[in-house]
């Protein structure tokens, strides 16, 4: 395991899912260009109440640990490595309280850390989520990679919070510094945002960290067109759910199924729900949960998975998550059930089904997309 040595101590840390052969850190330079800026300025000398957005991997939450941070992600992925890296290093799991970045923080924060994400919908969010919880002498520090640090980044800060200035580049990293003013009135939230589709009818729910949450993907519009029908009795699972549409059109099409909701994404699972509950009115139940993948779900307990596999995981691009998806869904499929997928078609999912279901069906395709169904045996 990898150290991270900075001011607080010396951390092993890994990424999670813990993966043989992982060639990347589970921290970056912002994480030690932000904790060495606590230390220089003796920012924890009298015990903060401490404020963590977005830790990758737990680095800052690790390191900060004897300030009982507590750390808000929308990543299941981001807190389930937050866990391992405490016990890693032989921290108490108490230690960091751990929350969805929907959950409302609690009291007024002395010290907020916000890792910058990729997604500038999220910040905006968390800025506006976090405005009641600071006061004009609570020091608030973002960090991120130079690329990901835009003046669109620090509108934001100044709109939202306050003046907003940037430090010099160190290592590719940046640290952005903010001074509340609680005197700026910065209007609404804008998030969720919903929007309508006509073809199926409905009203959609997206969170602010949703998988293409200002219209349906194209990809996934494809999809819907071919989700299979049945009066049955089944179990369905839309894993990796985001806004739930996939999910909502099976339902639709299958009325005696059982659906349940799946995403590492808090943020997806609950648009999931709120997309589902709008459609049915509350008279339809399902289950939703926050996981990676399949995980802990009972083997041979689901008729059919759909999927939209994710082909990004944190900044690097690979195929992992979706190998780890089919994967799980062989598990977790009766003798007999389906997995069916969408993806571009430069991805071959065709390969890795033929490889691990022994078989594939071409369903549909277009210039663009490929829908693959493959069969448990
Ligand atoms: C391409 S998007 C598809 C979203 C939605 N099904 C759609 O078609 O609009 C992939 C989804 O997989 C989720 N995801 C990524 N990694 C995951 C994991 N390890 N476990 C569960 N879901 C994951 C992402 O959060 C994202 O919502």
């Amino acid at each position: 395991m990898e150290k991270l040595s900075v001011p607080q101590g010396r951390f092993g840390l890994s990424r999670y899912p813990v993966r043989k052969k992982e060639t990347l850190r589970a921290w970056d330079a912002a994480d030690e260009y932000l904790l060495n800026e606590v230390a220089d300025k003796n920012l924890t000398a009298v015990a903060p109440r401490l404020l963590i957005l977005n830790d990758g991997f737990g680095a800052l939450s690790v390191a900060l640990s004897d300030f009982m941070p507590a750390m808000m992600s929308d990543s299941y992925l981001a807190q389930q490595a937050t866990l391992l890296n405490l016990q890693n290093n032989q921290i108490r799991p108490d230690r960091v309280r751990l929350s969805s970045c929907l959950d409302r923080p609690d009291g007024i924060y002395d010290l907020v850390l916000v890792k910058i994400p990729k997604n500038r919908s999220l910040l905006e969010d968390q800025l506006f989520r976090i405005r009641p919880h600071i006061n004009k002498d609570t020091k608030i520090i973002g960090a991120g990679m130079v690329k990901g640090i835009h003046r669109s980044t620090l509108e934001l800060f100044n709109h939202i919070l306050g003046p907003t200035h940037t430090s010099l580049a160190r290592k590719k990293a940046r640290l952005i510094f903010c001074e509340p003013d609680m005197t700026i009135d910065p209007g609404d939230n804008p998030y969720p945002r919903t929007f309508s589709l006509d073809k199926p009818r409905h009203e959609i729910t997206c969170h602010s960290n949703v998988f293409s949450q200002s219209g349906l993907d194209i990809g996934t519009r494809f999809f819907i067109e071919y989700i299979p029908a049945s009066d049955q009795t089944s179990t369905i699972i839309d894993l990796g759910c985001g806004n739930g549409i996939i999910g909502l059109v099976a339902a639709e099409l299958n009325p005696n199924a059982e659906l349940l909701f799946i995403d590492e994404s808090f943020m997806s699972v609950e648009s999931a729900k709120a997309t589902f509950n709008a459609a049915f009115g509350g008279l339809r139940k399902a289950d939703y949960q926050p996981n990676d993948c399949l995980a802990g779900i009972a083997e041979n307990s689901a008729d059919l998975v759909l999927c939209n596999p994710p082909f990004h995981q944190h900044a690097a691009i690979g195929d992992v998550t979706a190998w780890q998806m089919f994967g799980d869904a062989k598990k977790v499929l009766k003798r007999g059930g389906e997995l069916w997928v969408v993806g571009n078609r430069h991805l071959a999912y065709h390969v890795k089904l033929k490889r691990l279901f022994g078989n594939y069906v071409n369903i549909a395709s277009n210039n663009k997309f490929v829908i693959l169904k493959a069969k448990k045996r």
